[in-house]
């Protein structure tokens, strides 16, 4: 059984890390957040189909220098073409039933079980539910007692939502759902091919499941999934190799080959690989960039530094994104494909 994961998303909401990385590779525990996903496919999936465009040659480098335990195919869209555009391109690649998953999940499902609900209700498609209060971020569906799936709004107004279950980014698709999508144009699954397919088969089920669920969206939830799975694990910070930690951690994560200088406080936050935190500063909440240095005296709280870029000493910020290189070429200023209506 193949996986489809569709990475080829920009990740504008999470800018300045993807103005030089692809979302799925954005670490989490050191890790790519797209290898937490793989861990979690069942051994039924054989073979996995990363939908990749943006920064598709790191996403490649990675997987030939990781082996992920399946064998991996990268399918590079000549364009990006959303959420649906990206599934048909990979339909080449598809033998049978298939799965499916937005790269950017962090959860408890359990896809096997998933399946088996699949087959049991005879499903042309089974999406992933989770219960959340914002549901205007997310596509929401109208379901029913038995799990039949009579309604799906991609990010509605909240009065429009038909419920507090939301569309949590994992799919068990019959191969037909593929002839509901055209070729070679930018696609919503969610706001196209989900809407007709529940109209004309009926056979559109979601699957409820307890545990955890986090969106790596934005930057919050990023820092959040950190905290959690390291709460999760028991443990009060998480380290790479290679440090030479001189000041204090407090719930964070630290990357390799990373300087923290004496005197310096680092709460709550990610430092990448490479950076150096000199003497006497504070960071809360904060993600610091590859390569990056903040100098000593510096102070910030709730502040992204993109990779590569210093800060000079005495530096004070508060909820700011720093970055003063240039934009990456044909980089949107915002989410494409399934936008938040303002
Ligand atoms: N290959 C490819 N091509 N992948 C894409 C493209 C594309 O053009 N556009 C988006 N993706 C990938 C993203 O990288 C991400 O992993 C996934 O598709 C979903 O896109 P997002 O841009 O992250 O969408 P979202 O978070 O606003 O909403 C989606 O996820 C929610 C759950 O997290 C929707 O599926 C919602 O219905 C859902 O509730
Ligand atoms: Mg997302």
């Amino acid at each position: 059984m193949e996986a489809i994961i569709l990475a080829g998303g920009f990740g504008t909401r999470l800018r300045p890390l993807t103005y030089t990385k692809a979302k799925s590779l954005l670490p989490i525990l050191n890790k790519p957040m797209i290898f937490h996903l793989i861990e979690t496919l069942p051994d039924e999936v054989n073979k996995v189909v990363l939908a990749v465009n943006y920064r598709k040659d790191q996403i490649e480098k990675y997987f030939k220098e990781n082996d992920c335990g399946k064998e991996t195919i990268v399918n590079d869209e000549p364009k990006p073409l959303g959420t649906g555009g990206a599934t048909k391109f990979a339909e080449r690649h598809i033998t049978g039933r298939f799965l499916v998953l937005n790269a950017d999940v962090i959860c408890s499902l359990n896809l096997s079980e998933m399946i088996k609900i699949h087959k049991k209700n005879n499903a042309m498609a089974t999406i992933s539910l989770w219960p959340v209060e914002n549901v205007s971020e997310f596509g929401v569906v109208d379901v029913k007692e038995d799990g039949n799936i009579v309604g799906f709004v991609e990010k509605p107004k909240p009065e429009d939502a038909p419920s507090e279950f939301i569309n949590a980014g994992a799919y068990c698709l019959e191969p037909e759902v593929l002839d509901y999508i055209e070729t070679g144009r930018l696609i919503s699954m969610e706001k196209e091919i989900f809407p007709k397919i529940i109209k004309d088969t009926g056979r559109f089920f979601g699957f409820k499941f307890t545990g955890h669920w986090m969106d790596i969206g934005r930057i919050s939830s990023y820092l959040e999934v950190h905290r959690f799975l390291m709460r999760e694990k028991n443990i009060q910070n998480f380290q790479g190799e290679n440090n030479s930690i001189n000041g204090f951690l407090k719930q964070s994560c630290i990357g390799n080959n990373v300087s923290i200088g004496k005197n310096s406080n680092v709460e709550s936050s990610v430092v990448y690989d490479n950076a150096i935190i000199g003497e006497n500063v504070n960071l809360s909440g904060c993600v610091i960039g590859e390569n990056s240095k903040v100098s000593n005296f510096s102070n910030l709280k709730d502040t992204i530094l993109g990779d590569n870029e210093t800060l000079e000493e005495e530096t004070s910020l508060d909820n700011k994104a720093v970055w003063t290189q240039p934009k990456p070429e044909g980089y949107p200023d915002k989410q494409i494909g399934n936008p938040i209506e303002k």
